[in-house]
């Protein structure tokens, strides 16, 4: 009895004590002053990762206000590029833009460079990602390794690239990372790497960029996996395929379509449209006063994002392994 209040006063004092916290961030969560760009006449941005998603409805919306828009796409004759060109603006050009490409990168900035408006660059917003779910024991190094390039390393090598156009506008970095940077959950290793990572990295961007007037700005989006086209829905066959013998024995088939069937029903519960993303992002090129961070997720996600770098490690990895696929997997584990 005594241990459940002890643990009860614990975690009330805590909770305070981060809304307290929070409340007191809130007041200095945004940049000091700089330009608003009321409409885009002049300015150039670049995104990648147009040919859908986020990027997509962005790269339209920036079109609207006027920005001369780069769209970097992946497959530039792909349906999602040529609709986006066929309805935009003679403003918006699709380049031919795969972040782990240096020969792409490159060739991207010198048709920048060759087409820029008089006001310049002006925001960079790094939002080419790829996600996918599988435990840490079923991928490959060659798994990590795809995601860390595409998400992260991605990021890295447009930024090095771009960095010199967006200093000279003393304009904004915008990066799309995600709540999984830092939830700790099943399934989600590899993704929480490349996104914990870009949130590293633009954690001291923004603190070496401040001298030069440069903004970095993050944004952490929620499940929005009905509103673009990032849920890549794989069987359990295939995942099952890619086990070793011994994998197999320990993970057994039956597991394997419990987890396939609860991570297809998540990604099904998400936001069903992108605007609220959108906003954000928005805000984060054309504000005067942009935020450090955009966290976009439901309530209970929120929540717990908000109040998890107060609690203990103990707490949180509890607060994870109470969910009832948690404790199934426990039990089915090594079942025949
Ligand atoms: N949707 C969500 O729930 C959610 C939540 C948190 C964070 N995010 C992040 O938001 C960003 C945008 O994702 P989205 O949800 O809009 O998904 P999306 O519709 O799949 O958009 C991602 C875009 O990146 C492109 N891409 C993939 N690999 C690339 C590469 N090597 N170089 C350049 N572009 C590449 C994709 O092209 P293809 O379509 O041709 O592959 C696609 O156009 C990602 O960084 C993602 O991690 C999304």
């Amino acid at each position: 009895m005594n241990a459940i209040f002890f643990v009860g006063l614990i975690t009330g004092i805590v909770t305070i004590s981060a809304m307290f916290l929070f409340a007191l961030a809130k007041l200095f969560s945004r940049h000091g002053g700089g330009g608003h760009v009321q409409d885009g006449y002049g300015y150039a941005v670049l995104i990648t990762g147009c040919d859908s998603g986020f990027g997509y409805e962005l790269a339209q919306c920036l079109d609207h206000k006027g920005f001369v828009v780069f769209a970097g796409c992946l497959s530039p004759e792909g349906a999602g590029a040529q609709t986006l060109a066929t309805e935009s603006s003679s403003n918006l050009k699709i380049l031919k833009l795969d972040v782990t490409s240096d020969e792409d990168v490159q060739r991207a900035k010198k048709i920048v460079q060759e087409n820029l408006p008089d006001k310049g660059l002006w925001a960079v917003v790094n939002n080419a990602g790829v996600t996918d779910w599988a435990e840490i024991e079923w991928s490959s190094i060659g798994d990590f390794r795809n995601m860390v390039d595409i998400n992260l390393f991605g990021a890295i090598r447009t930024s090095s690239a771009f960095l010199p156009l967006i200093r000279a506008s003393r304009g904004r970095m915008v990066y799309m990372s995600s709540i999984f940077a830092f939830f700790t959950c099943l399934n989600m290793g590899a993704y929480s790497v490349s996104k914990r990572g870009l949130e590293a990295f633009a954690d001291c961007l923004r603190v070496e960029m401040a001298s030069f007037g440069v903004k970095v700005s993050i944004i952490q989006p929620g499940n929005f996996g009905q509103a673009t086209n990032i849920l890549k829905i794989k069987t359990s066959l295939e995942i099952w395929e890619k086990l070793d013998e011994e994998r197999k024995q320990i993970f057994n088939r039956q597991y394997i379509d419990l987890a396939n069937q609860y991570y297809t029903a998540t990604c099904q519960s998400g936001f069903k449209n992108a605007d609220m993303v959108i906003d954000a992002m928005l805000h984060a090129v054309t504000a005067a006063r942009p935020k450090y961070r955009y966290l976009l997720a439901s309530a209970t996600d929120t929540f717990f994002f908000m109040l998890f770098p107060y609690l203990p490690t103990v707490l949180t990895d509890a607060v994870m392994s109470f969910s009832s696929m948690y404790a199934k997997r426990v039990d089915m584990l090594y079942a025949k």
